[in-house]
Order: structure tokens, then C-alpha cells, then sequence
């Protein structure tokens, strides 16, 4: 699978170059700071060759909590001054007074992107008036590239585009699951039903071994006609039916219900929830891992947020320890390696949440496609 995007370097990036940046600063805030800055720190290579190569900078970013995504940049902004020296623009006004009064090297951050009305809708002069702000863009947000928003697909439109090298990265690592090392392994777990399942049926053509945990199995196990209980599931038919039979496809042989029993996932009873696999099936899966060359793995095995992570830790450790390639991502997924410290034992830990999702399903995003053009 071959791109046809640009990836910026030094060469791309003339003297006094003023830059538009999309970058993913949807980062955890707590009491106005930033609890970590994970998705900052994998974009420190780009933001250092701006800086080094004295381009002025522009960052375009949003910060979102569930359905409110209007929340103020500014302790972002404060928390960027760590690592470079960044003002603060309330408005695209405040934005070109501090682009022409920055100092070569140094960044201006825009206000939370999605503040501004024509952003979500991609709206054409919002996105001509962003790319009137610089003489180049560079889509450094790749996980924010399944969003067909102004900064993403409308900028690039009116001006020279690059990627940034963590989004570069991101496709090359995650298109691997696209021509992948043999045996390859697929772990697909979590909760996001609706995004989930194409994803299964896409991979049970393409990989050797699909296995379907989290709350996702409890679907399956629906399918196969046992008991869930209280258990998490889809609310329409996901169409396990046929999935089911197929041998490339498998699931956990134990779960952990909320009473801290574990059990054989056909011995469930009405008034019991499932809420993490069980031993034998991440035993089951270690067998796997040692087998095969290239694992690729999104989605926590239980119900992480509920204080249910026993079996997603105890499979974090193997897939680290391992000599297998390994892809992993998504969000409770990063939460549990980041809080074992295991982040850099990976082959690679992707930014994306929905953006991997997409990309795996379809091949693309909206902003890659708007790199391409
Ligand atoms: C993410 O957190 O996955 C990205 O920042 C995209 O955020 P969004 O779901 O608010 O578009």
C-alpha cells in the first residue's frame, strides 16, 4: 500500500516560512493542567525541526471531553512553554498579530479549533482564512484525520501540504496490518460495537487469527446462543451468526464476572455481568503471540474504566515481553501500558483512537486524502 504524501523536512521548510499546523492537543486537563502529554511528546520531533529551522508556527488543535468540545487551549498552551517558547491566540485576529510579532522558531496556538464556526463544517473561507496565516501546512495529527474538519481537509486545499513525521509514522506502522508479517494476530476488543464489527469482518479475510474479547465477545457469545446476563452488549444484532463458525475467528474461553468469579463463558446466568476475561484465555493468547511474527491489538479485555483491568494488564506484559511485532492502540488500551510503563516495549503505540479504527477499516482517512491531493 503506497501513499502519495510529502513528509516535511528541512529542505521543505524555506527561511521565514510560516507554518499552519494541525496537531492532536486532546490531551487530559485537571484542575487547568495537562495530566499527560503523551500525544505532545510524539509530536516533539516535528515541532523541533519548526523550531530549529526558525519557521514560524501555527498550531491548530481542539480539546474535548465527551460531547463538550468547546473547552479553552489555554493550559495547553501554557503546558507547550515546557518544551518551546508558544503564545496564546484567543481569535485568528490575535493569531496574525503574534504570528508577525514571533521571533523565528517560536509557535502561536490558536484557540480551540472547534470554537470557531466553520470548522466542524468544513466551511470554505473558514478554511481559506486559516490558510491565509502561513505559506505552508503540515497534517501532524493523524489522529484527529478521520474528522473531515476545516483544519484538516479544507487548509491543505489553499496551500503547500506535508505530514508531519509522527502521522507519516502512523500510517506506515498501521498499514502493516495491511501486508503483514505471517502468522498475524488481531486483537480486537473493547466496546465500540458499531466501529468495531467491520473491523472483524475485515480482518478475519486478512489476518491468520482473529480473536474478539471485551464486550465485543459478549456479542459472540450471544451468537452462539449463551446467556450474557447484565453483561455489556450491542443493542441491534451485530451478525456474529455466521462469524461465528469461522476458524479463524476466536474468543475467550474463561470471564471474569463482577463478583470476581471466573467461569466458562456458557455458564453466565441471567443475573450475573461479565467483566473481564479470565487466565486461560490470556494463557491462550500468550501461545498465540509466541506464534505469531506480527500482533496488531486495540481494546481493553474488560471493563477497564470500571477498575476490571486484571486481564488487560496480564496481556500488556506478554505482548511487551514478546519478540512479536507488535501494534497496539486505543485509548483504555494506552492507559493500561502507559500505567505499567510499558509504552516503549512495543514495536508501536499509535495516537489514534477513532482515527485507527477508520483507518484500519477503510484504508485511508479523509486526512490523508487531503494530503494526497
Ligand atoms: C482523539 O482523542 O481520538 C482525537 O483527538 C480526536 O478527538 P475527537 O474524537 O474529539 O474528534
Amino acid at each position: 500500500m503506497r501513499f502519495r504524501f510529502k513528509t516535511i523536512d528541512k529542505s521543505a521548510l524555506a527561511k521565514n516560512a510560516t507554518a499552519v499546523v494541525a496537531i492532536d492537543l486532546n490531551m487530559p486537563v485537571v484542575n487547568g493542567r495537562v495530566a499527560d502529554d503523551f500525544r505532545l511528546k510524539r509530536s516533539i520531533p516535528t515541532l523541533s525541526l519548526l523550531a530549529r529551522s526558525g519557521t514560524h508556527t501555527l498550531l491548530l488543535g481542539h480539546l474535548a471531553r465527551g460531547e463538550d468540545d468547546t473547552i479553552s487551549l489555554a493550559p495547553v498552551c501554557r503546558h507547550l512553554n515546557n518544551f518551546f517558547p508558544a503564545r496564546f491566540a484567543k481569535d485568528i485576529v490575535e493569531a496574525r498579530k503574534a504570528l508577525a510579532e514571533s521571533k523565528n522558531g517560536e509557535f502561536v496556538m490558536l484557540e480551540n479549533t472547534r470554537r470557531f464556526t466553520g470548522e466542524k463544517e468544513n466551511d470554505e473561507s473558514f478554511a481559506r482564512e486559516l490558510a491565509s496565516l502561513g505559506n505552508i501546512y503540515v497534517n501532524e495529527a493523524f489522529s484527529v484525520s478521520h474528522r473531515p474538519h476545516a483544519s484538516i481537509v479544507g487548509v491543505p486545499k489553499f496551500l503547500p501540504h506535508y505530514a508531519g513525521s509522527l502521522f507519516s509514522e502512523e500510517v506506515a506502522h498501521l498499514a502493516r496490518a495491511f501486508n503483514p508479517s505471517r502468522p498475524f494476530l488481531f486483537i480486537l476488543a473493547g466496546a465500540k460495537f458499531e466501529t468495531k464489527m467491520p473491523l472483524v469482518k475485515k480482518f478475519i479475510e486478512l489476518a491468520d487469527l482473529v480473536f474478539v474479547g471485551g464486550a465485543l465477545a459478549n456479542d459472540l457469545f450471544r451468537a452462539k446462543g449463551y446467556e450474557v446476563g447484565l453483561s455489556k452488549h450491542a443493542e441491534r444484532d451485530l451478525g456474529f451468526a455466521d462469524l461465528v463458525k469461522n476458524k479463524k475467528l476466536t474468543f475467550p474461553s474463561d470471564v471474569t464476572i463482577a463478583s470476581g468469579a471466573v467461569k466458562n463463558p456458557d455458564r453466565v446466568l441471567p443475573s450475573e455481568r461479565i467483566v473481564d476475561a479470565g487466565p486461560a484465555t490470556v494463557a491462550a493468547l500468550s501461545e498465540k503471540i509466541t506464534q505469531a511474527k506480527f500482533a496488531l491489538w486495540n481494546g481493553t479485555l474488560g471493563e477497564y474504566e470500571s477498575g476490571f483491568g486484571k486481564e488487560t494488564e496480564a496481556l500488556a506484559k506478554i505482548l511487551a515481553e514478546s519478540s512479536t511485532e507488535s501494534v497496539v492502540g486505543g485509548g483504555d488500551t494506552l492507559a493500561a501500558i502507559a500505567k505499567l510503563n510499558l509504552t516503549e516495549k512495543f514495536s508501536f503505540v499509535s495516537t489514534g483512537g477513532g482515527a485507527m479504527l477508520e483507518f484500519l477499516a477503510k484504508g485511508t482517512l479523509p486526512g490523508i486524502e487531503a494530503l494526497e491531493n
